[in-house]
């Protein structure tokens, strides 16, 4: 039996959606560790695309979909696609969605101070989704988050939400010069929420110990990238949680000893959304043609998202802080119709050439990318198969990625639909 993390090697967008729908076929459950509505992937059904930030994909196919403890959860958006997915057909009640007690809330303050810090700051802004997820984290470290356990509890709710809110809005009026949030209209929207939730909220921990030990199939979904985490990543320029692979156990409430293997998903190239350093940018018309080939637009807000080569510096940081045991490449026809393509293979800084991640934020904004060159390929591969189907050129590359990273890649994607994928080892057979 085999329980798989997939975490994302780089800074997120890399094409999780589909490789976790692709697989959610062989797994039982599907199970979000982290994050919250900064995420989003799309969901295709009967032809239709709708985008869902909370939901694994797993619920298409019938799969029972968990929303683990390391999250922080916006109910209106969980309700809000709860019943998009019913309208479209997909059966929805809590015996196919589970959301864990132990879950963080946002709450409408968390979301007026995360656009109130970021307007506020002329230099050093984050460019966070504005969805309150930093503010949300801030809450559950300082002890002062509200739960879903607490949530559904009509005594202490209020009371909860009422102690924060003297905080929050003395914060608001006197930092931030915003308006205070009114306590009992917050107390009133999420009565109406609790009601609704609360026959998906459970024990998380408690009912995947019971599957595992049946012999389900687990798949354990990372939103975000290995470069957002908030002690891995490019600190500040990071998401509020932690996304690497670790943090599946303490984000679902499962031991170590579950994990049978992780996949790391890495885009052929690299994109990032938001501000923060991004060694292998390109500025120039190749990362324009390859935000327009790529559709390079976040799924959250809808922004442009920065375009570069493949930086393999970056692949090997996330293979070591996740344990990768394979890597799976999307989107790369994208790269098809470049005449060459670069692979930034280390960093130079200050003369001197590194290969480690700094972890200084100041010294990555300086490095410049070492690049190696390899040849592009004309032809459309949009249609492969199997590795026999693509040029020698695009076989070239992924070989050399194999060999940059000390990883052997499992999954290569060629398109968007899930036919357009090449199996080489499926993580569910075999384990
Ligand atoms: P936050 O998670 O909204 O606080 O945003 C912090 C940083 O993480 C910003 O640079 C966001 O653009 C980035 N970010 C958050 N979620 C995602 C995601 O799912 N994909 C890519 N970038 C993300």
């Amino acid at each position: 039996m085999a329980n798989i993390v997939i975490a994302g090697t780089q800074w997120g967008d890399e094409g999780k959606g589909k490789i976790v729908d692709l697989l959610a076929e062989q797994a039982d459950m599907v199970v979000r560790f982290q994050g919250g509505n900064n995420a989003g992937h799309t969901l295709v059904i009967n032809g239709k695309k709708y985008i869902c930030h909370l939901i694994p994909s797993g619920i298409v196919q019938g799969k029972v979909c968990m929303i683990g403890n390391g999250l922080v959860v916006d109910p209106a958006v969980l309700l809000e696609e709860i019943d998009t997915l019913t309208d479209a057909g997909i059966p929805m009640g809590p015996d196919r969605l589970r959301i864990s007690e132990k879950a963080h809330l946002i709450m409408p303050y968390h979301k007026r101070i995360d656009h109130a810090r970021e307007s506020r700051k002329k230099a050093g802004k984050i460019g966070t989704t504005g969805r309150g997820i930093g503010p949300a984290y801030e809450d559950k470290a300082s002890r002062q988050g509200i739960r879903f356990a607490e949530l559904l509890d009509d005594a202490l709710f209020p009371e909860k939400v009422k102690r924060a809110v003297e905080e929050k809005n003395f914060f608001l009026q006197h930092f931030f010069s915003e308006d205070p949030v009114d306590p009992d209209a917050i107390i009133r929207e999420y009565r109406n929420y609790a009601r609704r939730l609360a026959p998906f909220v459970t024990n998380v921990s408690e009912e995947l110990d019971t599957a595992i030990r049946a012999g389900k199939q687990v798949l354990f979904e990372g939103a975000q990238g290995t470069h957002l985490d908030i002690d891995h990543g490019t600190y500040p320029y990071v998401t509020s949680s932690s996304t690497v692979a670790g943090n599946a156990c303490c984000g679902a409430g499962v031991g170590p000893g579950a994990i049978t293997g992780v996949l790391g998903i890495a885009k052929a190239y690299t994109t990032r959304v938001g501000r923060g350093p991004f060694p292998s940018e390109l500025s120039d018309a190749v990362g324009d043609c390859i935000q327009e080939k790529g559709a390079e637009f976040g799924a959250t807000t809808g922004r442009r998202r920065r375009c570069g080569w493949l930086d393999t510096v970056l692949l090997k940081n996330a293979a070591r802080l996740n344990g990768l045991t394979g890597l799976v490449v999307t989107k790369l026809d994208v790269l098809g119709g470049l005449e060459s393509l670069k692979i930034c293979t280390a960093y130079e800084w200050e003369g001197k050439r590194i290969t480690e991640f700094p972890a200084n934020v100041k010294v990555l904004e300086q490095c410049k990318p070492v690049y190696e060159t390899l040849p592009g390929w004309s032809r459309d591969i949009s249609g492969a198969k199997s590795m026999k189907d693509l040029p020698d050129a695009a076989v070239g590359y992924l070989k050399r990625i194999e060999a940059l990273t000390a990883l052997p890649i499992h999954i290569v994607s060629v398109g968007p639909e899930r036919r357009q994928t090449i199996v080489l080892k499926n993580p569910f057979q075999g384990a």
